[in-house]
């Protein structure tokens, strides 16, 4: 039942930095290949030199870019052989609200967030389905189950990742291509600061945090024990949990986060 991670080839978008460097970090602990793909290609060196040896390959990609993301599965492929899990965690959000917000970065946050993460599935599926194994672990975020105010677009972009990934999960179910969504709650990252804030500041919401490191860990923890579906954080499990009882509680929780953590300007 175990997923033995010795060796496997694991590619990870968006590792230059927070849970994606994590990740990384952990799967090359865990014994893994990993090639580390993001737009900063200093930094992706730099952790390729922290980690050394010949397990890990720096790639420059652009996720949104159809020619890039070509190149780095043609690249992958050369040097390791195929793509055992690939790991969609680039993603980027801009606060404000939806009438403020400008539709340039309505339409980053779906090329990055929804459509950068279909196409890689589908480029890898072939290749999983032929050995009659592999994971597609897709970065979700707590958000894509209960929406928060001012970060509405973005909320949407990870409920329609938890509904692809569901439904490819059901499409490859018998195949041996495990399909998993874990999602971070609140996470001590550069994601805040990398975010676009238009009317709405983007501060961290959550009275609690976890580290990069503990989302890696979980994420790394997942695929090794094969689970389907992992949401982080104390209150990240609450406000899941009362989403599917009581809906209009859960809303007036996130009025209430929203109107405290991110007023608008
Ligand atoms: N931090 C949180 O509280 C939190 C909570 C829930 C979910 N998440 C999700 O977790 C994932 C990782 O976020 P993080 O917190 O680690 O944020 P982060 O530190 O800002 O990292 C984002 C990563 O995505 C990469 N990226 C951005 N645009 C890209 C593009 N066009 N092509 C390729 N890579 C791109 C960035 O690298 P380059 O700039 O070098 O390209 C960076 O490596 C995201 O999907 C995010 O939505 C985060």
């Amino acid at each position: 039942m175990v997923y033995d991670l010795q060796g496997k080839v694991v590619l990870i978008t968006g590792a230059s930095s927070g849970i994606g460097r994590a990740t990384a970090i952990e799967f090359h602990r865990a014994g893994s290949r990993v090639v580390i793909a993001a737009r900063s290609k200093d930094k992706l060196d730099t952790l390729a030199d922290e980690l050394g040896g010949d397990r890990v390959l720096p790639l420059k990609m652009d996720a949104t870019s159809e020619a890039d993301r070509q190149s780095v599965l043609a690249m992958t492929r050369e040097a390791f052989g195929s793509i055992d899990v690939l790991v969609n965690n680039a993603g980027w959000a801009s606060f404000g609200t939806v009438q403020r917000i400008p539709m340039g970065n309505v339409e980053q946050m779906i090329a990055l967030n929804l459509v950068a993460p279909i196409a890689l599935a589908r480029d890898v599926i072939p290749e999983m389905l032929e050995r009659g194994s592999g994971q597609i672990i897709n970065i979700s975020s707590v958000v894509g189950f209960q929406a928060i105010p001012r970060m509405t677009a973005y909320s949407a972009t990870k409920a329609a990742l938890n509904g692809f990934t569901t439904g490819l999960r059901m499409e490859l179910k018998g195949s041996g291509v495990d399909v998993l969504l874990v999602a971070p709650g609140s996470t001590n990252t550069p994601f805040f600061t990398s975010a676009a804030a238009i009317d709405a500041t983007a501060t961290r919401v959550a009275e609690t945090q976890y580290t990069p490191e503990k989302v890696g860990w979980a994420i790394v923890t997942s695929s090794r024990k094969r689970r389907s579906e992992v949401i982080l954080t104390v209150e990240g499990k609450a406000i899941t949990w009362i989403r599917r009882g009581w809906p209009r509680l859960a809303d007036w929780i996130m009025y209430g986060v929203a109107k405290k953590g991110m007023p608008i300007s």
